[in-house]
């Protein structure tokens, strides 16, 4: 099976348990790279143009209007030809109880008709929050399989998790 690992992860300021941190290098991204090592896939980052605030309550702000808006936020690069991947693993942080809204402009872009997404949603406590539910409404011609939740803060220990859950879905 052929696997594109595409995420959302930001860099900057993020709560985490014990206070405030500073990510070098976004939770999700780490996830992200753990999944491309078990399965030797492709990594696509989504990244809207222009970057989200560093400050994380102003982050939160700004996600709160465009999730109000329903916005597409313009993304930085066109979404990859699928036609050579049967799935995809997408991977993102939850945001206010879902997806940031550029994963959502990258999933209306990708053409994922017939192909199997597989969730990977960072989070500090609401797991899969709406996610799931929102990724079948947006791409209701693809095959979405249970989604792994992995707590933001302990990313870097998620190989194993994301490893079972991969083997469990016969990704690898
Ligand atoms: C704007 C914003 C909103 C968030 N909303 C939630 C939330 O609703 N539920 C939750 O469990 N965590 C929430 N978090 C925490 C992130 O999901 C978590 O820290 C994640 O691992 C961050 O991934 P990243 O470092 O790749 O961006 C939020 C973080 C940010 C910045």
């Amino acid at each position: 099976m052929k696997a594109l690992i595409a995420y959302f992860s930001r860099r900057g300021m993020n709560y985490a348990p014990g206070g405030m941190v500073e990510l070098k290098v976004g939770n999700t991204e780490v996830a992200a790279r753990l999944a491309a090592e078990l399965c030797g896939g492709e990594l696509f980052e989504i990244r809207k143009v222009g970057d989200y605030p560093f400050d994380y309550r102003e982050c939160v702000e700004v996600s709160k209007r465009e999730m109000a808006e329903n916005a597409r936020p313009e993304l930085a690069a066109a979404p990859p030809d699928m036609s050579s991947y049967d799935s995809l693993i997408l991977c993102y942080p939850c945001w206010c109880g879902t997806m940031p809204m550029p994963v959502w402009t990258f999933l209306e872009g990708c053409g994922l008709s017939g192909k199997r997404i597989l969730p990977l949603c960072t989070n500090e406590g609401s797991g899969m929050g709406r996610s799931e539910a929102d990724i079948r409404r947006l791409c209701p011609e693809a095959d979405v399989a249970p989604g792994l939740p992995v707590k933001g803060s302990a990313a870097k220990d998620a190989g194993p998790a994301i490893e079972a859950w991969l083997r469990s879905q016969g990704v690898i």
